[in-house]
């Protein structure tokens, strides 16, 4: 508390973040924790460094942070750093060879088919799915304000962006059992998968494949099973304008439609890459304009000038920058995908050092957007950095929440347009005030989460 309440004072905000120490501790502290933590890894050095090493894995792990350096290793031209084996293993039982892991011909041909079923035009049509999510979403925290009950902010912005890619994707509100299903089943993978990658990150060789445990294979195997049969439900009825119905649609340049598998191993990223991600930049916006009031009104007053009280449309939502600035800012502060895993297919000089064969290559956004030389003040959150008279301020290549290259999020339009009416729409709304801020710690599991649940009470909005 003592923190946050002295930075509000003087008018600058310092959002909480892990206080780095040296490497051995660092190691130290996430072996004792347990907790699958990997931010907890990061030394204080890595924040001022081009390139640098992780210490004391078993596996060479260089982060690598020099903006160019970084774009050479995920453009990966010469092919030399593909998705990481460690993370692809992961994520087989669930997605397969879908295009969050695959690579080379097989990931083109899949990204050209998927591509326009995240276009603006697609966009455009989700924005309805949105909208009646939100509509709903209101309705049970208007019950929370109204009884003075307490929300768990990650809970709330998890369960409204399930609800938000089911009816995109699916036509189908979480209501409905199977999607409560997916939703709680995707909860326990991610939550399993990463405590098990990072003691396999510290302890194991590279290229070595470790079984899964039975938990996760038993929670993809259902997931996979309920997404068969959306998909089945969708193959046999016509009438679906959604994006489901688009990639059943989708023809490769040879006229070759997805498999019933191939469209599960898809479908199933959407969920996995299109749900935690956007929860987690949502859950700590509203920490942040729950902690910090001041910035809330300035969302509110920017959000009842362009749209008045009224329904929000997609037109309105791109008006509004103020909020734009705030969603931007927080993803620089809490990028959700906190690293980016690449491996060295052979020997290869990055900057000063050298990484052996297997050796994992970290890109991370969280580091990128904290280090000392690229950013001004970077610990202290100010949306205003993102004015377009304070461009000239920013490092070319710096700024990567949704990575770099050709496997730039395939979904960032959309997460954009979704995260400014999430937050214009509860922010008009509803005021939200942290109970016990000084209590709140980032880690990063699959996403960058907030170390245990951020409570809030909610009333409704004074102005
Ligand atoms: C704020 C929300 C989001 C963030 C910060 C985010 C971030 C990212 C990042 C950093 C990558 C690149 C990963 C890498 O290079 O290893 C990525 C890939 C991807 N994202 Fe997102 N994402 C978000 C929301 C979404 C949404 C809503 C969807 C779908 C509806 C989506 C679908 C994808 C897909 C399919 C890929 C794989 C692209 C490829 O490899 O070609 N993402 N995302």
């Amino acid at each position: 508390m003592v923190e946050v309440q002295d930075q509000q004072d003087i008018g600058v905000f310092r959002p909480p973040a892990p206080r780095p120490r040296s490497p051995l501790i660092s190691l130290l502290r996430v072996i004792r924790e347990g907790e699958g933590n990997l931010l907890a890894l990061v030394p204080e050095s890595a924040y001022g460094q081009p390139v640098g090493r992780l210490g004391y894995s078993r596996r060479d792990i260089l982060v690598v942070n020099e903006p160019e350096l970084a774009r050479r290793v995920l453009t990966n031209e010469d092919g030399l750093f593909p998705k990481n084996d460690l993370m692809v293993s992961a994520l087989d039982p669930l997605v397969g060879n879908s295009m969050f892991v695959s690579d080379g011909e097989i990931w083109r041909r899949q990204r050209s088919m998927i591509d326009p079923a995240l276009s603006v035009m697609r966009v455009n049509r989700a924005f309805a799915s949105m909208s009646a999510a939100i509509d709903d979403y209101e309705k049970r925290l208007d019950h929370a304000a109204a009884t003075g009950k307490s929300v768990s902010l990650d809970q709330a912005m998890s369960h409204l962006t399930a609800d938000i890619i089911c009816r995109s994707v699916f036509t189908t509100s979480l209501e409905s059992d199977m999607a409560r299903t997916i939703f709680d089943d995707f909860k326990t993978f991610e939550r399993s998968v990463a405590q098990v990658e990072l003691m396999r990150l510290i302890f194991s060789p590279a290229f070595k494949a470790v079984p899964q445990n039975q938990a996760v294979l038993d929670a993809c195997k259902r997931i996979r099973t309920h997404l068969g049969q959306m998909v089945d439900t969708h193959l046999e009825g016509d009438g679906f304008n959604d994006i489901a119905s688009q990639l059943i649609a989708a023809r490769s340049e040879q006229g070759v439609p997805f498999t019933r598998t191939e469209l599960i191993d898809q479908l199933g990223v959407f969920f996995l890459a299109g749900h935690e991600t956007t929860a987690s930049v949502l859950t700590w916006v509203l920490f942040i304009l729950g902690t910090r009031p001041d910035i809330a009104a300035r969302v509110r007053a920017e959000v009842l000038e362009v749209a008045g009280d009224g329904p929000i449309t997609i037109n309105q939502v791109q008006k509004l920058r103020y909020v734009r600035n705030v969603f931007r800012e927080t993803l620089r502060l809490y990028p959700p995908i906190t690293f980016l895993p690449r491996v060295a297919m052979q020997k290869t000089r990055l900057g000063k050092l050298t990484a052996r064969r297997g050796a994992m290559i970290m890109v991370s956004p969280w580091i990128i957007h904290r280090h000392r030389k690229y950013w001004q003040d970077p610990e202290l959150f100010d949306p205003d950095r993102f004015l377009p008279d304070r461009e000239a301020e920013q490092t070319t290549g710096a700024y990567l929440p949704f990575g770099v290259g050709p496997r730039v999020c395939a979904g960032a339009g959309f997460a954009q347009v979704e995260g400014a009416l999430s937050i214009a729409r509860l922010v008009r709304r509803f005021d939200f005030t942290v109970e016990h801020p000084e209590a709140v710690q980032p880690v990063a599991r699959l996403t960058t989460r907030p170390s245990r649940q951020i409570s809030a009470k909610v009333s409704f909005a004074s102005t």
